[in-house]
């Protein structure tokens, strides 16, 4: 079972992209990770949609194309998604084959805040309706005050929260074979 990781933060200390690893390392027996690189992205523009993918979207769209599952982990950015996640999701979502139609999606997210992406969540989830993609809507995963709860290497110190991460791929793992 193949699931695609996918951080909508760039910077190297992500508190996102950290609860990826850290979801790799809870992930059940059979779930194998890989993650996407969404650095090359440009924006979204119709005129270079016009002459064919960028590369780095054709990957991108390949992969989510051949995962069984995709992980995502935005951060929250004014009470919404990030731009990147957003981004590369309108890239990947234009035809043809496109590539979120029936794949099984988890989401989780940490902030500085108190909502731990509650809002940005909210705003992919219907994001990816629109796509049909098929969400896991439980455990919710929010992880608020990001900047006490990890280590300085990306480590998660709350072990409730590890508990949720590992519930969650549980439920995407039982999506993906359901
Ligand atoms: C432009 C911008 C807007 C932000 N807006 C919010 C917000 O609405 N809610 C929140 O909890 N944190 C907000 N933050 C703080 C982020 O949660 C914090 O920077 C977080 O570490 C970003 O995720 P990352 O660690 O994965 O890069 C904002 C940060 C930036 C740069």
């Amino acid at each position: 079972m193949k699931v695609l990781g996918i951080s909508g933060s760039l910077r190297k200390q992500s508190y996102n992209t950290a609860l990826l690893t850290v979801a790799r390392g809870l992930a059940p027996a059979g779930m194998a990770f890989s993650e996407a690189d969404l650095s090359a992205i440009p924006p979204y523009n119709e005129d270079v949609y016009a002459e064919g993918f960028p590369d780095a979207v054709a990957t991108f769209r390949e992969q989510i194309a051949t995962a069984d599952g995709l992980l995502i982990a935005s951060p929250e950015y004014n009470y919404g998604m990030s731009g990147v996640i957003k981004n590369a999701v309108d890239w990947a979502s234009r035809p043809p084959d496109q590539p979120f139609d029936g794949k099984p999606v988890a989401m989780l997210g940490a902030s500085a805040g108190k909502l731990g992406t509650a809002l940005a969540q909210n705003q992919l989830r219907q994001v990816l309706v629109g796509l049909n993609a098929r969400i896991v809507s439980r455990p919710q995963v929010f992880i608020s005050g990001a900047g006490q709860i990890f280590d300085e290497n990306g480590g998660l110190l709350d072990d409730a929260a590890k508990g949720l991460i590992g519930q969650l791929l549980v439920s995407l793992q039982d999506m993906i074979a359901g």
